[in-house]
């Protein structure tokens, strides 16, 4: 993160769309081949696309907006993020710039600690089998190790073996855990990898044959964490008074801690967030969803993410803590030019820089949604956009999106008919 960036640009959705990149050029200067990836959309050529997966005939686009305000650990950050549906950006920009009134959110991570598990069946006695594998511990971190000497260079590498003994419908197995620092990556090859490497001998340790190998994504290892005060006054607005707002965001919060139902709904506000910036740098966004929906299970009831309450002054406190295994290295972050140049863009150094990012945005887009749903509504604020999008649905092109999406705003009929027949008209 530079300490030049500010993120603070005002009337920054007002602007043409032609103007907005140049504005974003005068702090974060960008070559001009990375400002064409951006500004004309030319990131992915089918030739490298068709290198990443397979069968590949095509390309999908999807928008790219720059969340504003944002202001993370005392600096600002100006965040890209990738996402097809309306109001999220917005939320984004809006609940950063209400963070921002009590200083900007504050963020942290454990380190970059993924685990990988090797399943160990066929064994006559599990819990003997348990004690070899501990009693190999070192011996089994250097082979580990042995995978990848550069990212042992680089301070990453074995850090523990666990072993649990699991009861399953198959019978006893060990499961043995490999707690793995992965230093700025993801951390999926080089895990598996190292699990792949220890089985044989995991198998030869206990005397039962070795099964499955693969990290988990519930990296409970690796977490990250945001903290958010907002001070009570900068929570008014309209007829809302702070302190209402404040109430009606812990009570949302309450409501989402007690019940299943909200809480899925809740956690999706927040995933809304970190997907976007997730799929923005290139990452692993599926991994990213199920590990921050098991941690949400953890303790046996599904429930939220985040945490709401009033300070002894009436301030609201948010938090928020999930597994966030990300890389700046490693798979599309650097193969795809859109990714690179979102990197760059967020200005990290390290994969745990852009997790105090992710972090924090899922924080400020639960903020955005609670606070629109406790306060006018969320569908408001969604309807100017959603008839943007129905009147382009409906074949509008140029100017007249505005004008179809404001004529059916209007009438409060924001349907693809209605819209199909202001067109014709
Ligand atoms: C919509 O994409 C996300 C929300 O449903 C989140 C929430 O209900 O907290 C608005």
């Amino acid at each position: 993160m530079s300490a030049n960036v500010n993120s603070r640009l005002a009337g920054f959705y007002k602007l043409p769309l032609e103007t907005r990149l140049d504005l974003i050029q005068q702090q974060i200067p960008l070559s001009d081949e990375e400002a064409r990836v951006l500004g004309e959309g030319l990131g992915l050529s089918l030739e490298q696309a068709s290198h990443m997966t397979e069968n590949t005939v095509g390309l999908y686009a999807l928008p790219l907006g720059i969340a504003t305000n944002f202001r993370i650990n005392g600096k600002d950050v100006l965040v890209p993020m990738v996402i097809e549906e309306p109001s999220v950006i917005a939320g984004a920009s809006l609940a950063a710039k209400l963070v921002r009134a009590g200083g900007g959110f504050e963020a942290e991570t454990d380190d970059p600690v993924m685990i990988g598990q090797i399943q160990l069946v066929g064994l006559s006695n599990v819990a003997a089998a348990r004690d070899q594998v501990l009693a190999h511990r070192d011996k089994l971190m250097l082979l580990a190790n042995n995978v990848d000497p550069i990212l042992v260079r680089l301070g990453g590498g074995a850090r523990d073996i666990q072993a649990r003994v699991l009861e399953t419908p198959k019978g006893p197995m060990l499961i043995v855990h490999l707690h793995f620092d992965v230093r700025d990556a993801m951390g999926a090859n080089a895990v598996n990898t190292a699990c792949e490497r220890m089985a044989p001998a995991l198998a030869s340790i206990t005397g039962g044959q070795a099964y499955l190998s693969i990290l988990t994504n519930l990296a409970d290892q690796r977490l990250a964490r945001a903290r958010a005060i907002i001070p009570e006054e900068a929570l008014a607005f309209g007829d809302f008074s702070g302190e209402q707002v404040a109430e009606g965001i812990e009570l949302a919060w309450a409501f989402a801690s007690a019940d299943p139902y909200r809480a899925t709904t809740h956690n999706k506000g927040i995933m809304n967030g970190i997907d976007a910036v997730t799929l923005a740098t290139g990452n692993d966004w599926r991994a990213i969803e199920a590990g921050a929906h098991a941690y949400a299970a953890r303790e046996g009831r599904y429930t939220t993410l985040s945490t709401w309450r009033r300070d002894g002054t009436g301030n609201l406190v948010g938090t928020l803590e999930l597994p966030m295994a990300l890389g700046t290295i490693g798979g599309a972050t650097r193969v795809h030019p859109t990714a690179r140049v979102a990197l760059k863009l967020l200005n990290v150094s390290n994969a745990r820089e852009l997790a105090e990012i992710v972090v924090s945005v899922g924080l400020a887009q639960n903020l955005a949604a609670i606070r629109a749903l406790a306060t006018e509504g969320i569908q408001k604020g969604h309807m100017s956009l959603h008839a943007r999008q129905v009147a382009m649905a409906a074949g509008a092109k140029g100017q007249d999106i505005e004008r179809v999406a404001q004529a059916m705003i209007d009438k409060d009929a924001i349907r693809i008919d209605y819209a199909e027949s202001l067109l014709s008209k």
